[in-house]
């Protein structure tokens, strides 16, 4: 059955008060096949593909008090432990803007509390960790509210995508183990542009997949992803590029199906670098990366060449590079990470792996 956005309201609650906590923790992903270019309410112009990390992720927890004689949310937000203004107006307005879809949100107060494990500005992006986090703390009070509102897991999940994607589009892959793709593909006859879901088809070789994260500066970014998104609308390239994406979600497909690694690190690089080209031609064009990004690629490129060991690059919007190697070559790639954390800020590797997607927090 392929779902609409009107399968994701809520109906009117039936249950009288009711207090409680729920919590969950859950992990940042980075995309193989780049989302770049949005329509309508945070839908994507292409199908993406991304992998699930381990240790980049956020835990959120909520205390709530769902009382149907309350008018209007009653909201604390606590960002590592204290009071965040900023980020608790932005939760705000997100919460504000779902009330269709977890209509408790309005008669609720809620204290909720998020961490990230990743180093306090280090310039890893954290939305798409933070909102999936939140959006499935929304759905497991939902649910502890209401038990018949989802009829399986499957149903759980969906709907925690959906709201995900609602305040970070990325982030409704980071529901999902390993990989997820998010996006209608004529590859998939269940996707969706609304929400993500689980790719498993994939060889084992990927269970050993290595994710470490150089960081080359911890600046905010000139120009911010939504930015970035709404320069795709004029962009000379765009009907090329969302060509090239859709065709490319069923190449990585037979990939990651028969454990082709090196066509993988290819479409990997090749992928990072048509964002960054993207963003250098758009009207007006700006550049994210920074020297010691080009570094960090060349050095790569080089080792590959010199040792044959699969070990590739990708990139997010921003500076940091994402190495990708394998498990059974780790001695070798330590060795050559070391060599290059000159290029990091404060010499930061963040170590971190595919992951086996969020985990609920029992209190
Ligand atoms: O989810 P957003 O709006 O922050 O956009 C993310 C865009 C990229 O990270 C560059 C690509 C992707 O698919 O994650």
């Amino acid at each position: 059955m392929i779902l609409e956005t009107t399968d994701f309201l809520s109906r009117e609650l039936r249950y009288t008060k009711k207090a409680g906590n729920v919590g969950w923790e859950s992990p940042s992903n980075l995309a193989i096949v780049k989302y770049w270019g949005k329509y309508g309410n945070q839908l994507p112009c292409n199908p993406s593909l991304s992998i699930t990390l381990d240790q980049a992720k956020t835990k959120t927890t909520i205390d709530y008090q769902y009382d149907p004689s309350r008018a209007g949310l009653d909201l604390e937000f606590y960002f590592e432990n204290r009071e965040n203004d900023a980020f608790e107006k932005r939760i705000r307005k997100y919460l504000l803007s779902i009330v269709d879809y977890f209509p408790f949100i309005s008669h609720s107060r809620l204290i909720i509390n998020s961490e990230n494990s990743f180093p306090h500005s280090s310039g890893i992006a954290s939305s798409a960790s933070s909102m999936s986090a939140l959006a499935l703390c929304l759905s497991s009070i939902e649910k502890t509210l209401d038990p018949s509102s989802f009829s399986d897991d499957h149903s759980f999940f969906c709907k925690a995508s959906f709201v995900a994607r609602l305040g970070s589009g990325s982030a409704c892959r980071s529901i999902y183990p390993h990989f997820a793709l998010w996006g209608k593909s004529d590859h998939f006859y269940d996707s969706s542009d609304l929400f993500a879901k689980e790719f498993n088809a994939f060889h084992r070789v990927f269970d050993g997949l290595r994710n470490d994260i150089l960081i080359v500066s911890k600046k905010e970014k000139s120009v911010s992803s939504s930015a970035g998104h709404s320069l795709m609308e004029t962009n000379p390239y765009r009907s090329t590029r969302f060509d090239q994406a859709r065709s490319r979600i069923g190449l990585l497909q037979e990939i990651l199906n028969k454990g082709e690694v090196w066509d993988f690190g290819a479409m990997l690089e090749s992928e990072a670098l048509t964002l960054h080209a993207l963003m250098m031609a758009s009207d007006p064009s700006y550049i994210l990366m920074e020297p010691n990004t080009i570094s960090v690629l060349k050095a790569i490129r080089e080792f590959r060449l010199d040792t044959k060991i699969p070990v590739f690059f990708s990139l997010d919007a921003g500076p940091n590079v994402h190495i990708i190697s394998f498990e059974t070559d780790r001695p070798k790639v330590t060795g050559m990470l070391e060599s290059i954390a000159k290029y990091a800020h404060q010499n930061i590797i963040l170590e971190d792996r595919i992951g086996a997607g969020p985990k609920e927090i029992t209190r």
